[in-house]
């Protein structure tokens, strides 16, 4: 098979051996295969993956077609449409998926949307409710609201009946914001919104001083990203004298169990919603496989709403 290859800092596709499907495995044929930030990261060496995953083979999502399962695997079968989370080797060919981090691809939802999706969704549905304890009512920032996180984090909490506070810096991306249902705002907009019951923070350090100055009492405070900064100076006061809690996460360096369960969650609260179209995957631009150097150098760039997707064919 060809799979996207890591080498001195660029990305391209090349030949490389065909993944060997276990026991409790599907071997998918992929259509599509989202790009994160942690690719990026994977491919200037800041980001290696967990044990198991070769460290030069990039790409945290993807959907296709089960080609061959396991003798142990009982929730799907050869010809089924799959998305799957993966902890990498995503962006290529083929690839053995457990079959606990697969969900099936509901009919209305097309195969690149299905590409671009485990990986935000997960990671947005977990940071919001498993973590943020997100209910009904509650007045929720989400903060980079325009990335692949943020339009999933976005129409979720929407969905939930939240208030939503979209905090994106280009007002280019307000209106397409808007029409998910949420409340764009630029980052200095953000205190005279408030105050947020949970705040998602996938900007990072300078986002995030400034959303605990505006958290309500008892709110939660979820750390995704800190991609412009991880470090601040913290007045505790601030979290002490509002009952809030601040927490943080990585989704990749979970335990197959733990992802498992997160997987069950989406599938089960977010599938019958995406079935429904409720909820959608923006995807900004498609690239064939074979322009993955361009397709990581479009993702460098910023300014996009929603999700880059790598696809074959
Ligand atoms: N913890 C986890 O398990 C996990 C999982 C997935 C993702 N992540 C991280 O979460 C973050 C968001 O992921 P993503 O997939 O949504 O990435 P993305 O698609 O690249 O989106 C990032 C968003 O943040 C905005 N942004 C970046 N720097 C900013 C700054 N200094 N000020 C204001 N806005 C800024 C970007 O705006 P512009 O377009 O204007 O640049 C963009 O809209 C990334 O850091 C990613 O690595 C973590």
């Amino acid at each position: 098979m060809n799979a996207v290859v890591i080498s001195q800092g660029r990305v391209s596709w090349e030949p490389r051996p065909d993944p060997v499907a276990g026991p409790h495995d599907l071997l998918v044929r992929i259509q599509a295969a989202g790009i994160n930030g942690a690719d990026l990261m994977q491919r200037a060496g800041h980001y290696p993956p967990p044990a198991g995953t070769p460290a030069d083979q990039p790409g945290l999502e993807c959907s296709g077609v089960v080609e061959a399962v396991g003798d142990q695997v009982r929730s799907f079968r050869p010809g089924d449409r799959v998305m799957a989370l993966m902890a990498g080797a995503a962006q290529a060919e083929l690839a053995a998926v457990h079959e606990r981090h697969a969900m099936p691809v509901p009919e209305a939802m097309s195969a690149v949307e299905a590409g671009a999706f485990p990986e935000v969704f997960c990671t947005a549905h977990d940071a919001l409710f498993t973590q943020g304890g997100l209910a009904m009512g509650d007045r929720v920032l989400v903060s980079g609201a325009a990335g692949g996180v943020g339009v999933a984090a976005v129409q979720l909490a929407v969905a939930a009946g939240a208030t939503v506070i979209a905090s994106a810096r280009s007002r280019d991306r307000h209106p397409a914001l808007a029409g998910l249902g949420a409340t764009p705002v630029t980052p200095d907009q953000v205190p005279a919104t408030g105050p947020y019951d949970v705040v998602l923070e996938l900007v990072g350090a300078p986002s995030l001083a400034t959303a605990i100055e505006a958290i309500a009492p008892w709110g939660r405070v979820v750390v995704i990203g800190t991609g412009a900064g991880s470090h601040l100076e913290l007045d505790l006061g601030l979290l002490m004298r509002s009952r809030a809690t601040l927490r943080a996460s990585t989704l990749r360096n979970r335990s197959l169990e733990e992802k498992a369960v997160v997987v069950r969650r989406v599938e089960h609260h977010v599938l019958p919603l995406v079935a429904r179209r409720v909820l959608r995957v923006p995807v900004e631009a498609t690239y064939p496989f074979s322009q993955v150097q361009a397709a990581y150098e479009r993702f460098a760039a910023g300014a996009k709403l929603g999700k880059l997707v790598l696809t074959a064919g």
